[in-house]
């Protein structure tokens, strides 16, 4: 039956996981997948989350089923660091998910029930994972400009200008912080024209935060969704604890719908509906591993103080690259990576300069020059930025 089947296209970031995971050379730098690395090069077990499973497996009875829609205690906590009460509970729908890519699937889903083919706008610079995700559900996505790149900074007259074009039953998807892959953010004044652009067009905006606590801080990372969801009347969000948690493989995510309290129910019995028709019940464990910290002053400030640390970490690093890469082009082309935020930045380099990257000198990173900053060896900062001058002089 299935001689048939397509060829199958693997997705580029895991190959790329795969490419580093096999080679040989001991030298090798991976700046691919966004994961978080500390001083060690380890993606260490948070303390506050090591604390919490301590306190689960001596405190849990039971793992029998739950609601469909997951753990009352994970999707309140969630709600409250997500949307620090900018709208009542009573307009808030939400199911947990496995992890944050389940959730933007979810989203689509549920966008597709109501508009069929509809059109998802999308920066032109995204998570390679978002095209195939809006596509699997029938939908449409739609590029509107986004980065600068002479600047490295926002394209504001080409979003904008893009943006206005959206119509009413269209979906724009906004990355809440931490933008993936240019580490480009929407400053608060930019997210405040955003709210008042979708409230002329009519569109719904659907919020990606995969990064929250990596940019600024939990409260001004939040600070666009939040103005987004007190000002219009429908929100979708996608969030995941993979990053600011480190739950990478428990897959901890949320799916949510802010709308008016007269939609809520039926919200929410159609996220759990889609749920049952594809994973049921989401994994429990990581998400009580949030509930548990965000429930504990204690636990939640030693998280909050982790968090931190990974955050001043990574502008370290982003420092020390943009410093590096100054003293090896000469030039200050790629200045911005220092006052970027999150995990990503990308580097001006074509896709055969970073194949050359990868072949001649053992550095990872994705086919449009992303790097993960939070990944960087800082003490490897010049041997990367050497690298990168001489593939940019050889072309
Ligand atoms: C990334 O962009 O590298 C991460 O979000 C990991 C993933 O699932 O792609």
């Amino acid at each position: 039956m299935f001689e048939t089947l397509p060829a199958p296209k693997m997705d580029g970031i895991i190959a790329l996981m795969q490419a580093y995971a096999e080679d040989p050379r001991a030298d090798k730098i991976d700046l691919g997948v966004g994961v978080y690395r500390d001083a060690q090069g380890r993606t260490p077990v948070m303390r506050a989350v090591k604390a919490a499973e301590a306190r689960i497996l001596a405190e849990q009875d039971s793992k029998s089923y739950l609601s469909l829609a997951g753990d009352a205690a994970f999707l309140n906590a969630m709600e409250g660091l997500l949307l620090g009460g900018a709208v009542p509970s009573a307009r808030v729908a939400a199911v947990g998910t496995p992890g944050g890519t389940s959730a933007v699937r979810q989203i689509c889903d549920l966008v597709a029930k109501v508009r069929p083919g509809t059109t998802v706008w999308v920066s032109a610079q995204t998570w390679p994972n978002h095209g195939p995700l809006i596509a699997a559900a029938g939908l449409q996505a739609r590029p509107y400009r986004y980065l600068d790149a002479d600047a490295g900074a926002l394209d504001r007259d080409g979003m904008f200008a893009d943006l206005g074009a959206a119509q009413p039953g269209e979906v724009v998807l906004l990355h809440g912080c931490c933008h993936n892959p240019t580490g480009v953010d929407l400053s608060p004044q930019d997210w405040a024209e955003v709210a008042a652009l979708l409230e002329s067009t009519g569109a719904t905006p659907f919020v990606d935060m995969a990064y929250q606590g990596f940019g600024e801080g939990l409260d001004a990372d939040a600070g666009g969704l939040r103005h987004l969801a007190a000002r219009l009347p429908e929100v979708l969000i996608a969030a995941s604890c993979s990053k600011n948690f480190g739950l990478y493989r428990d897959r901890v995510g949320i799916a949510m719908a802010v709308v008016p309290e007269n939609n809520r129910a039926s919200l929410a019995t159609s996220l759990a509906g889609l749920s049952r028709q594809s994973f049921a019940f989401p994994p429990d464990h990581g998400g009580r591993v949030v509930s548990t910290i965000l429930g504990d002053p204690l636990l939640r400030a030693q998280w909050q103080e982790e968090l931190d640390e990974m955050r001043s970490r990574v502008q370290t690093n982003r420092r020390a690259l943009a410093d590096a890469l100054r003293a090896a082009t000469g030039s200050d082309r790629m200045g911005s990576v220092a006052a970027q935020q999150g995990m990503f930045s990308i580097l001006p380099l074509s896709e055969a300069q970073v194949t050359q990257l990868r072949e001649e000198h053992g550095i990872y990173m994705l086919w449009d020059g992303r790097v993960n900053m939070a990944g960087l060896d800082p003490s490897r900062a010049g041997d990367v930025a050497r690298a990168v001058a001489q593939v940019m002089r050889s072309a």
